[in-house]
């Protein structure tokens, strides 16, 4: 059985006294909730304050980016080793970072190796354009990604990391995928995928989650969707009740 699980991606928000503040405001409600992942990934500079606040509850912390390389001369980036034992996980590959940042397949792929090398578990994200989407392209795009980020990986740690469907034309604009839809894209396109590259079980054990402008009243229909393992929340992320009711929402439909 894959354990749902529900992260919240928050951008570019929130000083360190308002992330603290912000985990504060949901810690002991979403340590009490069993059977669902509940993580957050606040920005660079609040993550240590933010794991701090989270220590001794069950709640995990996530960075939204890093670089690949060990250490060097790369002004602004963050390596590997300085994420260590701040966090769980690490989202690679969001959609923002490659449309904004010149993020490629590439680079997620290298990411995704120095991640693992360093214990982080990868939380990869992929999705289609609107353009794409209208060409009837999403599944095209989408095997491409997951190919190119997976490059080289054991089955073994593919199992073990997180992969977030994200249709970037549902991405922050209020126009979530219709659950079927995604369920269908996580399910033949990404576990397809997975299972073409390394076998049926691999594709079974490795987590999808569905993201795009999820929220307390969309969560439950994507949940009751029997590929989808959860969600990667962006604006819904920023309020302590909304993202609260989202884990509890989970935990009640899959428990
Ligand atoms: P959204 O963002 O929930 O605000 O649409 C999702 C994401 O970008 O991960």
């Amino acid at each position: 059985m894959r354990k749902p699980i529900i992260a919240g991606n928050w951008k570019m928000y929130k000083t360190v006294e308002e992330a603290v503040n912000l985990v504060r405001a949901m810690r002991r409600e979403l340590n009490g909730v069993e059977g669902v992942e509940s993580v957050v990934c606040p920005p660079f500079v609040a993550l240590t304050a933010v794991a701090d606040a989270l220590s001794g509850t069950k709640i995990g912390t996530g960075a939204q980016n890093m670089h690949w390389a060990e250490q060097g001369a790369y002004t602004g980036e963050i390596a590997p080793g300085m994420l260590e034992g701040w966090c769980q996980y690490v989202i690679l590959g969001h959609s923002e970072r490659r449309q904004y940042f010149g993020e490629t397949d590439e680079g997620v792929n290298k990411k995704a190796h120095a991640a693992l090398a360093h214990g982080l578990k990868p939380i990869i994200c992929v999705g289609e354009s609107l353009e794409q989407y209208d060409a009837g392209q999403t599944d095209a795009v989408v095997r491409g990604q997951v190919t190119g980020a997976l490059a080289g990986l054991s089955a073994e740690q593919v199992a073990g990391l997180v992969i977030a469907y994200e249709p970037i034309w549902a991405i922050g604009t209020g126009r979530n995928a219709a659950p079927a839809d995604a369920n269908r894209v996580i399910g033949a396109t990404i576990r397809g995928t997975v299972a073409d590259l390394y076998d049926e079980d691999t594709a079974q054990a490795v987590r999808i989650q569905y993201g795009g402008s999820t929220k307390p009243g969309n969560i439950e229909g994507f949940m009751q969707m029997p590929d989808i393992d959860g969600a990667l929340v962006g604006g819904a992320s920023l309020k302590a009740e909304d993202f609260v009711a989202m884990v509890k929402l989970t935990a009640a439909v899959r428990n």
